[in-house]
């Protein structure tokens, strides 16, 4: 490995790194606007400069490769005075409107300009000034905050390949702008409010909620598809706010997409349910939710019993955690020891959507086409039960002999919008049926008893993606007052105390679950940088 000197410290450095990104890696900060590691390198926001012994100028450290012996100076006097022209530079024509700019508190303008800048304004004339600009559905960029690092014109080039950002003009009339008629409304257009350093791009969504040192966040994962993307859910007394990427390699890089940064929406729906109801006399009628198990219970025992093994079913939906499939499938077969287990409706927009880079044609990016998190997950829990089991397909259809014998059973869920449609299909129609969801349907209006349940965002569990990788996610605010975690609707059934814990359930189902580290995703390395063709 290579060896540099940077400000007097000895680092280790990957073969063909740049001179920034091995400071990174080795914890030496060093300013940079448009260097991104997941884009293509400009050099072109000059912060980054450093002074090389041998070199008689200033090089961007973003662009200059190490090389075995290099010493570095970061903090040199000429070093110093081009991070406060530079910073002066960048901050002659910005309005300077920090109290009332969402990207406060997490803004490498203010940051810099607190750790590289000059305390005072030199500046006299008229700053010149640039109107806001609606460039997407979602995205509105506040130009004259813009300091022209173009990484979401590169994004659009290099990862979405949609190319609908360009810069326009010249010198001080340098803007950001879109092609006439085209917005910014790709499905990884979010990205782009990510990636802009400063408070230019913003997400219209979150624009005025929330000031960001008040946002909490937790380690999650995407419930929109079967590609796992790693978020952060961001949160504040309760709500979440926003939704943003979380690094790993192997899956989403930095990137998400829209679908998935707008999916805290459902969490937070005016319909979700929040009263447990049983049926009474063909009405349905508020229960206190411990009742409402109870008589949940008591229901399925009754018909065990009276019409033998084989007549309960349990609908275990993918976007049942792991944990929470589990323990259902044990509870109905304690119950029901040939109880039909059926994995739930896996929604599909057809084929994955690929993204390419516009310059190269290389692939960039896949947004699965199967719109569920944990189908994969729910089939290897199944197959870990073992015993009867069918395809919603075939249950629904009664094509298998199976289904036509059952008579009453418990059906999940937990979709973020209505997933049985109007008509409930036959052998939901028919029998005693619990039916534990967030959002109201044909069928939690049938139900014999109604148990409100949680949200993805809302509980732990684990995932696992279209490709086999298994991924745990935290929950960051509690169900609606009135709702449970079926988690812990399941450990009072099973008889068992205190509160539903993920982590005990893993251990318990065993192989491959016992080994699962949290998060251990996000210690993957970034890939080594490649220039991308211009
Ligand atoms: S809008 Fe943001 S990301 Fe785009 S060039 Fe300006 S500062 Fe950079
Ligand atoms: S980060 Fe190096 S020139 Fe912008």
């Amino acid at each position: 490995m290579p060896k540099i000197t940077v400000d007097g410290k000895s680092i280790e450095c990957k073969d063909r790194q740049m001179i920034l990104q091995a400071c990174l890696d080795a914890d030496i900060a060093l300013p940079h606007y448009c260097y991104h590691p997941g884009l293509s390198i400009v050099a072109s926001c000059r912060i980054c400069l450093v002074e090389v012994e041998g070199i008689p100028k200033l090089v961007p450290s973003c662009q200059t490769p190490i090389r075995e012996g290099m010493v570095v100076h970061s903090t040199s006097t000429k070093a110093i005075a081009n991070q406060k022209q530079t910073m002066e530079f960048l901050l002659i024509n910005h309005p300077l409107d920090c109290p009332v700019c969402d990207q406060a508190g997490e803004c490498y303008l203010q940051d810099y300009s607190y750790q590289y800048g000059r305390s005072q304004s030199r500046f006299e004339e008229d700053k010149h000034k640039k109107p806001k600009k609606n460039v997407g559905e979602k995205i509105v960029l506040y130009n004259d905050r813009c300091i022209m690092c173009t990484r979401c014109v590169r994004f659009t080039r290099e990862i979405s390949g949609t190319s609908e950002l360009l810069v326009e003009g010249r010198g001080h009339k340098e803007e950001i702008d879109i092609f006439p008629g085209k917005p910014c409304n790709n499905k990884l257009a979010g990205n782009v409010v990510d990636l802009c350093p400063v408070g230019a791009l913003l997400d219209k969504d979150f624009l005025f909620k929330q000031r960001v040192w008040l946002l909490k966040r937790v380690p999650s994962i995407s419930p929109v598809d079967a590609g796992g993307e790693n978020i952060w859910l961001e949160y504040n007394e309760g709500v979440v706010y926003r939704i943003k990427p979380r690094y790993n390699a192997e899956i989403n890089q930095w990137w998400i997409s829209d679908d998935t940064r707008y999916s805290y929406k459902a969490v937070h729906d005016e319909h979700r349910l929040h009263r447990a109801k049983k049926t009474q006399y063909g009405t349905q009628v508020d229960v206190a939710y411990g009742k409402a198990i109870e008589e949940a219970d008591t229901g399925l025992r009754t018909v065990a019993k009276e019409k033998g093994a084989g007549s309960l079913y349990a609908v275990l939906s993918p976007m049942m955690s792991i944990e929470e499939a589990w323990l259902l499938g044990t509870y109905i077969r304690s119950v029901d020891a040939q109880a039909l287990l059926v994995l739930g409706p896996v929604p599909t927009s057809g084929a994955n959507e690929s993204f390419q880079n516009a310059l190269t044609g290389k692939q960039t990016y896949t947004i699965q086409g199967e719109k569920v998190p944990n189908r994969k997950g729910i089939e290897r829990v199944i197959a870990l039960l073992g015993g009867p089991t069918t395809t919603w397909d075939d249950f629904v259809t009664s094509k298998s002999p199976e289904s036509q014998s059952r008579v009453a059973g418990w059906v999940v869920g937990g979709y973020l919008s209505n997933w049985i449609g109007a008509t409930i299909p036959a052998p939901l129609a028919r029998g005693f049926r619990v039916v534990q969801d967030i959002l109201p349907s044909a069928l939690t209006e049938k139900a014999d008893i109604l148990l409100p349940a949680a949200a993805w965002a809302e509980k732990d569990g684990t995932w696992e993606n279209h490709a086999g990788k298994l991924q745990v996610f935290s929950g960051a605010v509690p169900p609606p007052e009135g709702a449970r975690r079926e988690g812990d609707v399941y450990y009072t059934l099973l008889g068992r105390r205190g509160l539903y814990h993920a982590e005990s359930v893993r251990t318990e189902i065993g192989e491959p679950l016992s080994g699962l580290r949290p998060f251990d995703s996000e210690k993957a390395e970034e890939p080594a940088f490649e220039f991308a063709e211009l």
